[in-house]
């Protein structure tokens, strides 16, 4: 989604961010929110396009949000006021709409999925606004379409098990965006836990819990403020060579999925088929580096947290090659400053955000040193928020 900076340039807190919701609500519809949802926003500690490739990742939800009102209405549709856009949007469960802008696409996504699905044609009022940075690799398109579709579901009382919510919103956005997503974002925002991380297993879709607190320690994530999009992205690109590298590779061995391949099976691909093999190089070492970082964190090793993000930052920025300028030159000035353990780009890539691991009393130091080089650099002023892990979505 293009970044709409009504909101997000005086950043609202999450309490600020319900009354104004709220308040929104009241003055549109003259009457008061039956009721209140919040999805957050999510960081991704390590395992970056590994989701799609049946690999392993540990992402957590993060005390960003989108906030939905919502009530009944009499007619049989959606009537929806983005605070964000400023802008309201009918939706009809009968009448097809082509809609321009991407949040309205994605809602109208949501609501054909919710009526096929469930039946539902019960009309509904909503508004909905958030402070999650747009279109940065925080997963804000997913967590609308997460707060969209759990909003009328959980006020219609359809039941559902979360690993379907998940799985339910990952096709809606699919089909919206027409990308190809994997279940990284859904998952990391409907299954979080307080101060947790997830290890998730995509190849069983098994999840694991482990603390996401080091003492002593903040986890930082620094916008670059270059815009992406994962739909004009190079992000399906890579998602067709992983599968190609993969069909290759079962041609020559006895292997059926990704996590058959051990790396000097890549070896088959490194001269005919360059691209392919730094691909899978990256996905296979990805996911080592989740189990490692699994152990690191348990066993509270900083250094060795931090040296495992440079690991991943590298290889996505030389093998997968989903980095930017602007992130590597963040990284590279991180590198020299005290108290920094390591860093790398986050999501997507192409963009967005990167996350940080810093000693708690650098973080403001950090964040001066940081703003002055960059924004000398490149006229941008990076946004640089501490993040904590509230779990998921949570019901006012
Ligand atoms: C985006 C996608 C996720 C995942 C990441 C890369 O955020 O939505 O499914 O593939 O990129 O790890």
């Amino acid at each position: 989604m293009k970044n709409n900076i009504s909101l997000y340039k005086r950043v609202l807190t999450k309490d600020q961010l319900v009354n104004k919701v709220r308040a929104e609500f009241k003055q549109k519809y003259g009457n008061e929110p039956k009721n209140i949802t919040l999805t957050p926003g999510r960081i991704n500690i390590i395992g970056e396009h590994t989701d799609y490739n049946d690999g392993l990742a540990m992402p957590a939800a993060i005390d960003r949000w989108i906030c939905a009102a919502i009530c009944k209405s009499s007619s049989a549709s959606l009537t929806i006021y983005s605070l964000n856009y400023n802008e309201s949007a009918e939706i009809s469960y009968h009448i097809k709409d082509n809609f321009q802008e991407i949040w309205k696409q994605l809602a109208t996504a949501a609501i054909n999925v919710i009526k096929a699905e469930f039946g539902i044609e019960e009309g509904a009022k909503m508004t909905i606004g958030g402070n999650i940075p747009i279109g940065c690799g925080l997963s804000s398109s997913s967590a609308f379409v997460i707060s969209i579709t759990q909003t009328i579901c959980h006020f219609f009382s359809i039941q559902m098990k979360d690993m379907q919510l998940a799985h339910l919103c990952q096709k809606i956005e699919n089909l919206a965006l027409g990308t190809a997503v994997g279940c990284l974002d859904q998952y990391g925002i409907i299954l979080s836990k307080k101060n947790n991380l997830l290890v998730i297993d995509f190849y069983d879709n098994s999840i694991k819990y482990i603390s996401g607190i080091l003492n002593k320690c903040s986890w930082i994530v620094v916008n670059s403020q270059v815009q992406r999009e994962l739909s004009e992205s190079a992000y399906i690109q890579r998602v067709n060579e992983c599968k190609e590298g993969l069909e290759i590779l079962q041609k020559k061995f006895n292997i059926s999925t990704f996590r058959d391949i051990d790396l000097p099976m890549l070896q088959a691909l490194i001269i005919r088929h360059n691209v392919l093999y730094k691909r899978l190089c990256h996905v296979i070492g990805e996911n080592g580096r989740v189990m490692k970082m699994q152990i690191q964190l348990e066993e509270g090793n900083k250094k060795q947290v931090g040296q495992i993000l440079q690991e991943s930052h590298k290889s996505l920025k030389t093998l997968y090659e989903v980095s930017c300028k602007e992130i590597d030159y963040t990284i590279k000035l991180s590198e020299n400053f005290d108290g920094w353990y390591g860093g790398r780009i986050i999501g997507g890539g192409f963009g967005g955000c990167s996350i940080h691991l810093l000693a708690h009393q650098v973080v403001e130091d950090y964040r001066g040193y940081i703003t002055s080089r960059y924004s000398k650099k490149y006229k941008m002023i990076p946004d640089i928020l501490p993040v904590t892990f509230p779990g998921g979505l949570q019901y006012l």
